[in-house]
């Protein structure tokens, strides 16, 4: 729980992972509502593309895990991924959520108010980094004025790809922990954000990426008490599957 002097994140620095997930099926419209009624400012969520080349809003290379279907994403088209039950694996309550294209939700963001990290997947069927980023930036581009948004990948060529259209936009280099020469890499894609696995994280490192005014968000934290003595050494931010638990 929360104290008055708790030094914890505002509201603006939580992100909430494949949106509220802890409450509502991952990467669905009501996993982003849901993020927005704890408060949260910004939502997390994973990009990948169907058979067709639209890109959905999906963690995994197949619809098993998170839908009534089966079978990868290579090989579904949008329509046919769209026509599956994407919420009811989570809660027989969520039986009428769908797996949404991102261009969906973006229109749904605006909606909501919520600002996006947009995770983009790279995955085996994708064939093209060329096709895959071209497709971000053009559902992107139809973002609302209240919508920001940023980009974030394990795959610094795809962050470089994205950074050669979208240069004005944040670009955060995902890794489990950071590896020695984190800076130089950084400065290759170019990027000014880390986002790290919340157990690798130390105070030394946040005090290195502070003096070069690199950000540091952490992932996925779902327990404040973790991360307390993180904030005042320069933490920017948390993704976590429960918002409530850092602004409630
Ligand atoms: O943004 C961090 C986190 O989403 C990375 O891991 O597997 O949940 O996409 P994953
Ligand atoms: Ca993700």
């Amino acid at each position: 729980m929360t104290s008055p002097s708790y030094p914890g994140p505002t509201s603006n620095e939580v992100q909430a992972h494949r949106g509220a997930s802890a409450i509502a099926p991952e990467n669905t419209i009501a996993a982003f509502r849901t993020a927005a009624e704890a408060g949260a400012k910004w939502v997390e969520l994973d990009v990948a593309l169907s058979a067709d080349g639209t890109l959905m809003v999906i963690h995994d290379d197949t619809v098993d895990r998170t839908s009534s279907g089966q079978g990868p994403l290579g090989e579904l088209t949008a329509a046919q991924i769209g026509a599956l039950d994407g919420g009811a694996w989570f809660d027989a309550r969520f039986a009428d959520e769908r797996i949404p294209t991102l261009a969906e939700t973006i229109a749904a963001l605006g909606e909501l108010g919520l600002s996006a990290n947009v995770e983009i997947k790279q995955h085996k069927h994708h064939k093209s980094l060329d096709q895959l980023v071209r497709a971000v930036q053009a559902d992107i581009a139809r973002r609302s004025a209240k919508t920001d948004i940023m980009i974030s990948s394990f795959d610094a060529e795809a962050l470089k790809a994205m950074a050669a259209l979208e240069p004005d936009l944040e670009m955060a280099m995902l890794w489990v922990r950071p590896p020695d020469d984190w800076e130089a890499r950084l400065e290759a894609i170019p990027a000014k954000t880390i986002h790290m696995h919340f157990k690798a994280l130390s105070i030394g490192l946040l005090e290195e990426t502070s003096k070069r005014g690199i950000k540091v968000r952490a992932w996925t934290c779902n327990d404040p008490v973790q991360l307390v003595s993180f904030w005042d050494a320069g933490l920017t931010g948390v993704i976590t599957d429960d918002p409530k638990v850092f602004l409630g």
